[in-house]
């Protein structure tokens, strides 16, 4: 069935090594390893979780951990929702995951009561905002900071494994030497106050790990998250390609369904595509168009790249995408099966789209 994304379970777990010796040979930090832009897919955390290197599986959907919460732990890892509990599913966070990342005390009182009642312990990183300004206690409020410590502290079924910052998904903020040591100053100033240690001190997911390279990671900083660098080989602060990882490891194909020579540019006044947008079209006389049967609905379009030299996508809506095959190496006819590499928005919505087949290689 098209379309389909082929994964390459044995390049992906070659890419897991690679990054596996930056972050933990190179870089002594403990590693969570992130299953979202897989859609936590049933083969890949399998490889995951037997890796040996990995210490914990994390996801930001409880949905994901439900499913992947007995192998993880057949495994001997910790499971890890990241994106902060919704009040409505506590009860879910405190059953499926070993650890949660937390930054209001309301949530994390609602996490104790639900693992008092099935006499369990659940741990929690404090989330601080170094600034990226999305999840977080804002790194100047250190009084805010001190009392959510001392009330979570207080509660008998929370154990406060460590604190955590996430940069660059939302403010577009890059990790560097200086803003993550305030992460690590403000640990050390936990630890002093209340007496405890903290086994975590998290310090970012794929756009940190360069800083490992550069012998830029501050002393302290003992673990990472990392999702896009193991699945794509990307250093997703500044773009380069993680060294001994490759790019192809998911492929995404998709059928062609119609191919024609048409005109480049539409015919009439131009208002708004399905999407609300206003699209900008490049006059290049006539083109040969391949629509192929995979559209917005199941990717990201300008996260798509062709695989083969003289191929275009040129644009798309929900249900179609279309391809500029004019100078296409192959004499294609309808039919045919173009390939893609995939980029993170890609990657996401075909793994979520039940319209994209998963094959593995
Ligand atoms: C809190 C948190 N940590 C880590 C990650 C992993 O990010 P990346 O895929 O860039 O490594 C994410 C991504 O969703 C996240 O939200």
């Amino acid at each position: 069935m098209y379309p389909r994304l082929v994964i390459d379970i044995d390049k992906l777990r070659n890419n897991l090594d690679a990054v596996a010796k930056i972050t933990k040979d190179d870089g002594n930090c403990s590693m969570m390893i992130v299953t979202k832009a897989v859609c936590a897919d049933e083969k890949v955390v399998e490889m995951i979780a037997q890796h040996p290197q990995v210490d914990y599986i994390a996801d930001a959907r409880i949905l994901n951990l439900k499913s992947l919460a007995d192998v993880a732990h057949k495994n001997g890892k910790e499971t890890v929702l990241l994106r902060l509990p919704m009040m409505s599913e506590v009860e879910d966070a405190v059953k499926y995951a070993d650890l949660s990342f937390n930054s209001e005390i309301e949530v994390i009182k609602m996490l104790n009561a639900e693992a008092a009642k099935i006499n369990k312990t659940h741990k929690i990183v404090l989330m601080i905002d170094l600034g990226d300004l999305r999840e977080g206690i804002f790194f100047r409020d250190e009084d805010i900071i001190f009392n959510t410590v001392e009330e979570i502290l207080k509660l008998d079924n929370i154990q406060l494994e460590g604190v955590a910052v996430n940069l660059t998904c939302y403010g577009a903020i890059i990790p560097k030497n200086d803003n993550l040591q305030v992460l690590v100053d403000i640990a050390g100033k936990i630890e002093e106050k209340f007496g405890i240690e903290l086994k975590i001190v998290s310090g970012g997911n794929s756009s940190s790990i360069y800083l490992i390279d550069k012998k830029d990671l501050p002393a302290g900083i003992n673990n990472l998250r990392l999702g896009e660098c193991f699945l794509l080989g990307n250093d997703t602060a500044y773009g380069t390609q993680i060294e001994g990882t490759v790019k192809d490891a998911m492929i995404l194909e998709a059928q062609i369904i119609e191919l024609k020579k048409k005109p480049s540019m539409p015919i009439g006044e131009i208002g708004k595509d399905a999407f609300g947008n206003v699209p900008y079209y490049e006059d290049k006389g006539d083109i040969m168009r391949a629509i192929i049967a995979i559209g917005q609905q199941d990717t990201t379009l300008d996260s798509m790249i062709p695989v083969e030299e003289g191929i275009e996508v040129i644009g798309g809506s929900s249900d179609h995408t279309v391809l500029d095959v004019t100078n296409a190496k192959r004499d294609l006819k309808v039919g045919d099966i173009v390939s893609f590499k995939v980029e993170y928005g890609a990657l996401l919505k075909a793994t979520t789209s039940k319209y994209v087949e998963k094959v593995y290689k």
